[in-house]
């Protein structure tokens, strides 16, 4: 299941950046946003579902999975609002602050990779 969770959030990134760049150049993009938002589904139920059979480090997981939220939530903002052509600044900083605060919890809890721990 951790495989699951790290292949989904690597390709909802990468095709979060995809759909970022069709907005930005005026391509019609809803289709791609839609999977995008399926990826978003799988990242939370794949995180839910590796949560569910944990039962140590309660504070960790718990701040890793409202930060792994809190970054589809700063995705799925910036997109919506590049699609509307307003500022997304705001919501960029919380991507690339929540997601390396997310990324170095998950690499330093003990499923996976942990070269933090
Ligand atoms: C874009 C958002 C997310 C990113 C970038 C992300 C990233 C990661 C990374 C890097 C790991 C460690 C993988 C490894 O050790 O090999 C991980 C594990 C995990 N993630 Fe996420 N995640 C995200 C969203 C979520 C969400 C929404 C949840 C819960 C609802 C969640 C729950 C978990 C859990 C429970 C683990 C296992 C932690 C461990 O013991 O190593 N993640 N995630």
């Amino acid at each position: 299941m951790i495989h699951m969770h790290i292949t989904a959030w690597s390709l909802g990134i990468i095709l979060f950046f995809v759909t970022y760049s069709m907005y930005k150049s005026g391509k019609q993009a809803k289709a791609m946003h839609m999977v995008v938002r399926l990826l978003y589904i799988l990242i939370i139920a794949t995180g839910l579902l590796i949560y569910k059979d944990v039962h140590w480090m309660p504070m960790l997981y718990g701040m890793k999975m409202l930060g792994g939220i809190w970054v589809i939530a700063a995705m799925e903002m910036v997109l919506v609002k590049t699609s509307k052509q307003k500022a997304t600044g705001a919501f960029w900083a919380q991507f690339v602050i929540v997601l390396l605060v997310v990324l170095y919890l998950g690499l330093r809890l003990p499923l996976g990779f942990s070269p933090f721990a």
